[in-house]
Order: structure tokens, then sequence, then C-alpha cells
């Protein structure tokens, strides 16, 4: 990985950290608190923040952009420091996300390389144009550490009082760290919890937008895995975890939805070779930046013909079981393999399949009772790609499933 500019003040973002020993303590911690098997224990907290999600919906349908965010960013927060997010105004997340803003700002991979391949940035005074950068960096410098600090005072302030929260800071702080790290310990915590942040909010609201998207566009695609959905689970209840591996259909949607419109199409984080290379008879040196095209991974022809249709059948056998070898690597490979993958997908499958379970995602109808067509359009905002708003209707599938949905929190 690029090592980010030291003058940022991001060199605590696990993303942006170049290979070596503080990466390696980094991954160790990540690998502690997201492994397969403990992301299982943040089921409950992704469900229940998922059944508000789905009450917002149904209140506010024409906000869905502001309650993914929110959804994404509770997730994160629970699971992270044990705090409850009510809104995506909240304190905390703006700050995050204004941070992000920044980063991307800053770190585009273009500028990422000018500031480290060329030096000489480092000494260009304030008030030349150029300064722009350093007045840029003091601000994420000083917002990187409030995103460090704040939300891991909230986690110690709560143990002080005797009301300790249960979450990853909090287990972290019990965990042993390597000996020449020790006297670091509550800068690497406050990091690897705030690059979660940094790396799963975003992430997953956008795989979440774009799900939406691809439901108002393929109807048929929709009712299909409704009616899955409703053989298998019934009407008595919301989906559990527990139902994912008798719904081949439904996986196979949200495989579908990610190769359709990958979050992202451009690698956002440029790796850099440590050594020479020869691949496919092509000489890749030493200290190059190599981004991968995911984009044109997803667009392979061969692999998937006509790839611009949106088709979950691709990813079925003829008998309707989940097909072998037809997902491409979309938490990333080798030794940087994004280790929120188990979380991600956790809140990515459950947040979809509860949306199919119990609501109607459709075109918006004029007041003429006409649908609304549109061509999406995609952005990149923050670290990952997203559909830029589009008009949606989000309904109730039935009286008894908006019942299922007030129940969930308690209502009626
Ligand atoms: C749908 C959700 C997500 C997708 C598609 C996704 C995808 C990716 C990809 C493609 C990478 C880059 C791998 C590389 O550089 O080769 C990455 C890195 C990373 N992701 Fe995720 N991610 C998701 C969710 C999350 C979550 C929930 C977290 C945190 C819990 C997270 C934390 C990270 C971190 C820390 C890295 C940097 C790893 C390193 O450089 O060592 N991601 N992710």
């Amino acid at each position: 990985m690029i090592p980010p500019d030291p003058r940022f003040g991001l060199d605590f973002n696990t993303g942006l950290l170049p290979y070596g020993d503080k990466w390696r303590l980094h991954r160790k911690m990540f690998n502690v608190a997201f492994s397969k098997q403990t992301s299982k224990k943040y089921q409950v907290v992704q469900m229940e923040k998922v059944h508000q999600f789905l009450v917002n919906l149904l209140s506010t349908p024409h906000d869905y952009p502001k309650h993914v965010a929110t959804l994404s960013a509770a997730i994160i927060m629970a699971i992270t420091y044990g705090y409850d997010v009510a809104s995506k105004d909240d304190p905390f997340v703006t700050n995050v996300a204004h941070l992000v803003e920044l980063i991307t700002n800053i770190l585009t991979a273009e500028r990422a390389m000018l500031l480290n391949a060329i030096p000489l940035l480092a000494y260009i005074p304030s008030w030349l144009p150029g300064g722009r950068i350093k007045k840029r960096a003091a601000e994420s410098r000083a917002l990187a550490r409030t995103v460090l600090d704040d939300p891991v005072k909230y986690v110690q302030d709560r143990t002080v009082a005797g009301t300790p929260t249960t979450s990853i800071v909090g287990d972290l702080f019990e965990m042993e760290i390597g000996k020449e790290f020790a006297s670091s310990k509550d800068e690497l915590i406050k990091g690897v919890a705030a690059t979660v942040f940094l790396g799963g909010a975003e992430t997953t609201s956008s795989a979440l937008l774009i799900f939406l998207l691809a439901m108002v566009l393929n109807p048929e695609v929709q009712t299909e895995a409704q009616e899955e959905i409703d053989r298998v689970v019934g009407d008595a209840r919301l989906p559990e975890f527990g139902d994912r591996e008798n719904l081949p259909y439904v996986e196979a949607v949200l495989i579908e939805t990610l190769r359709w419109h990958p979050i992202n199409p451009l690698l956002p984080l440029p790796h850099m070779t440590t050594t020479a290379d020869v691949f496919n008879g092509m000489h890749i040196p030493k200290g190059v930046i190599v981004m991968t095209n995911f984009w044109a991974i997803t667009r392979n022809e061969k692999r998937y013909p006509n790839p611009t249709a949106f088709n979950p059948r691709r990813h079925l056998t003829a008998s309707g079981t989940l097909a072998e070898g037809t997902n491409y690597p979309l938490f990333g490979y080798g030794r940087r393999i994004c280790p929120g993958r188990h979380i991600g997908d956790q809140s990515f499958w459950v947040a979809a399949v509860s949306i199919l379970a119990t609501l109607r995602i459709g075109k918006a109808r004029n007041e003429a009772g006409h649908e609304v067509d549109f061509t999406p359009e995609f952005i990149m905002a923050g670290l990952a790609s997203h559909p830029k708003h589009f008009p949606c209707s989000i309904e109730p599938r039935s009286p008894r499933a908006a019942e299922l949905i007030y129940a969930s929190v308690g209502g009626n």
C-alpha cells in the first residue's frame, strides 16, 4: 500500500498503512474482532438495527438514502463502540463522514501519487496555491484526532461510570498487544476502531443503494426472490440468519448486485509493488502503483455473457443451487483482503433479505399514476461508488408484512 503523507494524520488507517509490523498488528486485531466465527456474535445487533431500518423506511420512504446511511453507521458504531446512533446527523457520524470526504478529496490515487512521489511538494510555502494542500492537511489532522479520540472516550467514560459497553474497543483493550507496541496500545486501538468505521459504513450503504436500484429496475427478479422467501420463511416471522443457506436465489441476487455495479469499480486503495515481477509476459517494476480494475473483471463477456444485464441466474446451477466460481474477488484478495468481509456480508444479507421479505420496491409514480422513468447515474462518494438519488416507491408487501415490521421493534 502507498503510505499516506504524514502531514494528513491518516497513518492510523489500516488500509493506508504500508506492509510492516504496525500493519500486521492492525490486521491481528481485525482478525480477532472480525473472524468468521466472531462476526456471528454481531448478528443480533445487525438484525436489531435492520428492523429499526424497516420501520424508518415505512415511515418516510422517500428518505431512503438517509435511512440507509443511518443503518450502516448504526451497525458499525454499535459493534465497534457499543454506541447507539439515533440518526445520520449524530456528531460522531458526521465527523467521520467529513473525514472520509477529506480523505477522498486529498488522497485520490492521483494526489497520493503526487504527494508521495514528489517530495518537493512538502516544502511548498502555505501562501502558494499548492499550499492549499497544507491547509487541508492541517484540517485533516485535527479531524482525524477527533474521530480517533471521541468515541473511544465514550467507551472509557462508560467503563468508569460502571456501565461498560459490549464492543470491539472494549475487547481490544483486554487483548495482549505485542511488546514493542505496548506503550502505544491506546493509539493502535483507536486507529483500528476508526478504520472500522471508515472501511465499513460507506461500503455497506453503497451496496444497499445499488441493491435498491437493481430491485426498482428488475421487478421480475424481485418477485422471484420474494417467492423463494415466502416458500422458505413463510409469513409468520421475519427472515433469520439461519434461513440463509435455504435461500440460494436471494444469495444469487446479492452476488449479481455487486457484479452488476461493483462498489469499487477501480479500487480506491492503490497498491505499490514491493518487488519486480513478471505477469503474463509483462514486466512490472518494483515500486509502481497497481490498481485492480474491478469494472473490467465484472464486464468480462466470456465469464459473464451480456454483462450489463442483471441476471442472478448466472450464479445458479440448472437445479437452482448456487454455482461455484461465478463470484469475483469483491472483497479484494491476498494479504490485503478486506478484514471486515464477514461482517459486511452479514449486514448486506440481512438488510436485503428483510427488505425483500416485507417491502415492495418499485418505480415512483407521478400524479397521473404513471411510472417515473429515469436513467441511473453513479457517483464516487467517499470511498465507494453508489447511485445518485433515484425516484422509487417503497411500500409494505401486505398488511401482515407491516405488522411484522412494527412487532419486530416492539410496536404493534
Ligand atoms: C460490502 C462491504 C464491503 C466491501 C465490498 C469491501 C471491500 C473491500 C476491498 C475491495 C478492500 C481492498 C482490498 C485490497 O486493497 O486489496 C477492502 C479493504 C478493507 N476493508 Fe472492506 N469491504 C466491505 C466492508 C468492510 C467492513 C464492514 C469493514 C470493517 C469492519 C472493512 C474494513 C476494511 C479494511 C480495514 C480494509 C483495508 C485492509 C488492509 O489494507 O489491510 N470493510 N474492503
